[in-house]
């Protein structure tokens, strides 16, 4: 566990300015992204307690799951490879059994890191979180710490509430990209109650307002929904060239799932002077930068422009 987790890894990376805008408002990046090469930003807070969980249990396999293009499946196969653990991926969509010709890069990742697959269609996968599919999975695979789909649990918030240091006290609102809300309830948990902390959902999803709602204990939030470009995972020129742009500037990339549509989306809500004057913001870079390639390869099928990267 040490080579991943307590070891010379600095966790508490300096945040980089980015620019001031007009009215003297400052946008800052918190570079969780350059945490770890392959277990980076928010997946190498949210395993890191649940991995020392599956130690504590002696636990040495884990299963986890995700579809074609998930950043958590990529970084639960990297640091089940650096940890040296059995790793199992249940994956969304039956149609990718046995066709390895149309595995996503994120996929051939996984299983050149040692994870094996169990592929489901979606009205299987869709039943998941249900006891009757827990129980024939425990049986399926005994000893076995399963981790939840996004990593989100109780242990991945704790891991989450790290992201903040103490010197992040000074900015007025906290940035970051919403899938399952682990995240921001943990970035939630750990502000300072004069904090605002924005979530920029990465889905058309106003149940998440709820389910975040049960994992924090303050009020000093607010989830944005229109930003996520008509869906998750769903593009557009504007947003790729806005990304590639901010890429050549300030030699940060953004992945267009999450935190392309985070920055875009501070961008226009500096324009539409949500933010006060002289705020300071901090965004938080949650890295998902693996998913690049997949998504270029879909952008060239719809002849969109290439991400940089
Ligand atoms: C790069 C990246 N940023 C942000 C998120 C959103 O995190 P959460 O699911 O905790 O809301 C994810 C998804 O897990 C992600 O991969």
């Amino acid at each position: 566990m040490q080579h991943l987790f307590d070891s010379n890894i600095s966790t508490n990376l300096p945040n980089e300015f980015i620019k001031e805008f007009p009215g003297g408002i400052e946008l800052w990046i918190k570079r969780e992204d350059l945490l770890h090469p392959e277990v980076s930003g928010n997946k190498f807070r949210k395993l890191k307690y649940n991995l020392l969980r599956a130690s504590e249990e002696g636990k040495s396999k884990i299963l986890t799951f995700g579809g074609a293009h998930s950043n958590h499946i990529a970084a639960t196969a990297a640091a089940g490879k650096i940890l040296d653990l059995g790793m199992t991926g249940i994956i969304r969509g039956e149609e990718l059994e046995g066709a390895e010709d149309k595995w996503s890069p994120t996929l051939k990742y996984a299983r050149d890191c040692g994870m094996k697959f169990e592929f489901l269609s979606r009205e299987d996968y869709r039943e998941k979180d249900t006891a009757a599919f827990m129980e024939r999975l425990n049986l399926k695979y005994p000893d076995t710490y399963i981790i939840p789909e996004g990593g989100t649990n109780q242990l991945a918030i704790q891991g989450c509430e790290e992201i903040l240091s103490r010197e992040d006290k000074k900015f007025d609102f906290i940035c970051a990209s919403v899938g399952t809300g682990g995240t921001l309830a943990g970035l939630i948990n750990s502000s300072q109650v004069n904090q605002k902390v924005l979530g920029f959902s990465a889905l058309k999803a106003d149940y998440l307002r709820n389910e975040i709602s049960k994992m924090v204990k303050s009020s000093n939030w607010e989830l944005l929904v229109d930003h996520h470009f008509g869906g998750y995972a769903k593009v557009n020129a504007a947003l790729i060239n806005f990304m590639n742009d901010f890429s050549k500037k300030h030699k940060i990339i953004l992945d267009p799932v999450y935190t392309g549509k985070l920055v875009f989306g501070i961008f226009e809500l500096v324009k539409q002077g949500f933010y006060p004057a002289n705020s300071k913001i901090l965004a938080i870079h949650t890295g998902g930068l693996q998913g690049i390639n997949g998504m270029n390869r879909n952008l060239k099928k719809k002849d969109l422009p290439q991400i940089v990267n």
